[in-house]
């Protein structure tokens, strides 16, 4: 089954977001299998964030990640990359439509709440760097009632 990485950043848990995106994800049908609450060393989000070193913004954005503790978490499920990002909105908040969580609850590129990893191949890389002792799996039985 998919996972995805999806993380409350340090403004989303300072406003009290991190139980709305959870509830999110669980009122959706996706398995949460495993969270966590860390301030990480810059060093683990400049890796977090490799791909954008070269980006002007770069610098900013490893200070705005680096500014309090984020919640991190892994979900499970059909689908789950490309349906958490819908279901976060676009990156710029202003283009995320209503519905979404960046376009119900932030303005701002530099300060919008959530990340959520953009491919399976990301997924994977982002799950082996935040959780390195491995996620385990489980079964639900609840699953019946999410999946024909
Ligand atoms: P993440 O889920 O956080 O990875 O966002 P994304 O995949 O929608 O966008 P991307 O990976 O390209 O950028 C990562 C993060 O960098 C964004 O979520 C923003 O917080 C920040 N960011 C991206 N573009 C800009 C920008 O033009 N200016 C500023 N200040 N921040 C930006
Ligand atoms: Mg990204």
């Amino acid at each position: 089954t998919e996972r995805t990485y999806i993380m409350v950043k340090p403004d989303g848990v300072e406003r009290g977001l991190v139980g709305e995106i959870i509830k999110r994800f669980e009122n959706r049908g996706f398995k949460l299998v495993a969270l966590e609450l860390l301030h990480p060393t810059v060093e683990h989000l400049e890796q977090h964030y490799s791909d954008l070193r070269e980006k002007k913004f770069f610098r900013g954005l490893i200070e705005y990640m680096h500014s309090g503790p984020v919640v991190g978490m892994v979900w499970e499920g059909k689908d789950v990359v490309k349906t958490g990002r819908k279901m976060l909105g676009e990156t710029n908040p202003l283009a995320s439509a209503p519905g979404t969580i960046r376009g119900d609850f932030c303005i701002d590129v530099g300060k919008n709440i959530c990340h959520g990893s953009d491919s399976v191949e990301s997924a994977q890389k982002e799950i082996a760097l935040w959780f390195p002792r491995g996620v385990p799996h489980f079964s639900r039985g609840l699953d019946r009632l999410i999946y024909e």
